[in-house]
């Protein structure tokens, strides 16, 4: 029922929060920095704000608009006046989907708010209807059971669990969503886990990457692609 992602069959470099470390992080100058820069995919966080899905990594504004108080309590008006950096706003799922359209993959990294997996199921059936690819879309949560009640919600478009930590049960998990992939986190990469992960059969990738030679290392362990900061020193163009 679930298309497989269009990933790269080389080796697949995920713009991480847009490109994090050029321009700022989910913001649509982000996505389309990270696009400038060759990427194939983008990584973005999705919040369930009672008013709209946003873009945003933090619990807190101050990081990254220098605001008082939290995403999720602050009225969406108030928030869409804050600058996310460089000018830009902060960005809804609808508004990054009609932009993004045709253009690249979106892995859509699920973190708060209520019903975070349903409304974003329906965001991304409808973005479907409207002639998104569902090969180009990838939803993934450190949060499993949040990422179970996105399959309900939307059988049609691919998940992959998220790992900061080992455990016995990455495989598992993943068989038990029919996982496109497996996300894991830099400290998980160990030979050992990544000679397990890789025999399983399933994509690899490993999340903050920003050497090209720390990539190299992963990719002759068995990694399918990695999430950077900085597409551009991945990217070779002819
Ligand atoms: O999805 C990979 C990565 O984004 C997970 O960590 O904290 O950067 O959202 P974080
Ligand atoms: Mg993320």
């Amino acid at each position: 029922m679930r298309p497989p992602p269009a990933f790269d069959p080389q080796f697949t470099i995920f713009g991480h929060r847009g490109a994090a470390g050029c321009a700022p992080e989910n913001t649509l100058l982000g996505f389309h920095t990270a696009i400038a820069q060759g990427v194939s995919w983008i990584e973005c966080d999705v919040q369930a704000h009672p008013e709209a899905l946003l873009l945003f990594h933090d619990d807190l504004l101050r990081r990254t608009t220098g605001a008082r108080g939290r995403l999720l309590d602050t009225p969406l008006a108030a928030l869409k006046a804050l600058d996310a950096g460089g000018g830009n706003t902060i960005p809804t799922l609808r508004e990054t989907l009609t932009a993004l359209q045709g253009k690249v993959g979106l892995n859509i990294e699920l973190k708060a708010g209520d019903a975070v997996a349903e409304r974003t199921g329906e965001a991304l059936c409808l973005a479907v209807e409207g002639g998104w690819d569902p090969a180009q879309l990838l939803v993934s949560a450190f949060d499993h059971a949040v990422l179970q009640r996105f399959c309900l919600a939307a059988p049609q478009i691919p998940v992959a669990p998220l790992f900061d930590r080992p455990s016995p049960r990455m495989i598992e998990v993943a068989r038990a969503l029919d996982a496109a992939a497996i996300h894991i986190g830099l400290a998980v990469a160990t030979p050992i886990v990544l000679s397990a992960l890789s025999a399983s059969g399933f994509p690899i990738h490993v999340y903050t990457v920003n050497q090209p030679t720390l990539a190299e290392r992963l990719r002759e362990r068995g990694v399918s692609g990695i999430f950077t900061d900085y597409p551009q020193r991945f990217i070779l163009r002819d």
